[in-house]
């Protein structure tokens, strides 16, 4: 027994040793990603910047702005060093970069670990050392790395090798590796083990686009593989589903919910990609909701599970919180047009202990009741990708 103990402590030291140990994302990354064709000129970023603060996004955790990809001039100065497109940042990137930190957030920004990134672009291949330095000078505090224009084989070594350089910068730079998406889109199984070792959070998987229909499929990939991401997620590295698209055109207010309340469960970055000048009223309630983001970085940093799945293709997803908290989604995708009345034993959802359980809905905090573990739980959840969410807690 002793022995059993002691090479318990020894794994749990272990892991805790080796994977990526920054300080950084301790909990999932929260911001904004501005994209260059919604946001082409520096003045409109930093506009973008301002409502980050300004609309109260910052005070509920919305600290990064991240510029994307297209930000660059087409060829390197003289001397190598990486130079911004001079007419979108007449001002500079450390410019920017100051203003963006003296309203009080972090600042971001793209590359490519190939020759040229998605867009055609300088990448950092052969300039790895420099690009660095330039990133850490410029007051960089979040280089998201693109895997566009290089062997998927060379990821392995390099993606490690940017990140011990950024590491020697001494500048505490949080590091979003593209890794193992394009190694899972070249069916190579990726080595989430390394990827934890150098990256506080990585893209697994396809670009969301503003549908339904990707949102689910993220959802869906997610799902089918997360007895294999989930235990390499945790403080400080992070699974990344991508962005929210909520308060773009494409999804409902019912979908934005669903959107909302599973990147929570997920424990997935929440990045947004809205125009916070044009945002309406609803969308931005969603990404606001204060219980949902609670959720979301919680400290335990669990990725949720789809525990169940149920007639009607409805789906049950759990998630384990601290104090001994569990906060569930039921997601309804299908388009039946009528609302759909479901019961679920508290067995069947892991709710197996002896004392009462009371249940609160999660966007509202609002009390449900008591319920005993050989009880089931009836609700109602809309359809057309509609969510029904709730969390339960111990009584005291
Ligand atoms: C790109 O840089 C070159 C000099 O290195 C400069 O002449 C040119 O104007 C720049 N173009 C843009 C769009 O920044
Ligand atoms: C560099 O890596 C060491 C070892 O993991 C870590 O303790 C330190 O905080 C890192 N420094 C920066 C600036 O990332
Ligand atoms: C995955 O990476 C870890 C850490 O670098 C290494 O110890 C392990 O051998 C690798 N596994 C495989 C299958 O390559
Ligand atoms: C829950 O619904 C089931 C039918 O699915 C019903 O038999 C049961 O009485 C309901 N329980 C409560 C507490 O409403």
């Amino acid at each position: 027994m002793r022995s059993i103990i002691y090479i318990a402590a020894i794994l749990f030291l272990y892991k805790h040793t080796k994977a990526l140990d920054n300080g950084v994302a301790l909990t999932p990354p929260m911001g904004f990603m501005a994209n260059m064709a919604t946001f082409p000129i520096e003045t409109l970023i930093r506009q973008q910047a301002q409502l980050l603060v300004s609309g109260g996004y910052l005070s509920a955790g919305y600290e990064y702005i991240i510029i994307d990809d297209c930000w660059l001039n087409m060829t390197r100065a003289p001397d190598g060093t990486l130079q911004p497109d001079n007419k979108r940042f007449p001002s500079g990137i450390p410019a920017l970069a100051d203003y963006v930190h003296s309203l009080g957030l972090k600042f971001g920004i793209y590359e490519d670990y190939g020759t040229e990134t998605c867009a055609g672009y300088p990448g950092i291949l052969g300039h790895l050392e420099q690009d660095a330095n330039t990133f850490a000078q410029w007051g960089v505090d979040y280089l998201k790395l693109d895997g566009c224009n290089v062997d998927v084989a060379q990821m392995d070594t390099g993606y490690p090798e940017m990140g011990a350089l950024l590491n020697k910068t001494n500048r505490q730079i949080g590091y979003s590796c593209s890794w193992p998406a394009y190694q899972e889109f070249s069916k190579i199984t990726p080595n989430y083990t390394a990827i934890a070792d150098s990256c506080n959070l990585w893209r697994n998987w396809a670009d969301i686009d503003d549908s339904w229909e990707s949102v689910y499929a993220i959802i869906q990939w997610f799902a089918d593989n997360q007895d294999r991401l989930a235990p390499h997620h945790g403080p400080g590295h992070w699974n990344d589903a991508d962005m929210l698209v909520i308060g773009n055109f494409g999804l409902s207010p019912a979908q934005s919910r669903a959107q909302m309340a599973l990147w929570s469960i997920l424990s997935v970055p929440l990045i947004l990609s809205v125009d916070l000048h044009t945002i309406s009223d609803w969308a931005k309630d969603i990404i606001l909701n204060k219980n949902l983001i609670a959720i979301n970085q919680d400290p335990l940093g669990a990725m949720g599970k789809r525990i169940l799945k149920l007639s009607n293709s409805i789906q049950v997803w759990s998630k384990p919180l601290l104090n001994d908290r569990t906060a569930f989604v039921v997601l309804s995708p299908e388009p039946y047009g009528t609302p759909i009345h479901v019961s679920v034993s508290l067995e069947n959802l892991g709710l197996t202990r002896y004392q009462d359980y009371d249940f609160f809905e999660s966007f509202d905090s609002k009390y449900i009741g008591k319920y005993h573990y050989n009880q089931v739980f009836n609700f109602t959840v809309n359809p057309s990708g509609d969510v029904f969410a709730f969390y339960t807690s111990p009584p005291h």
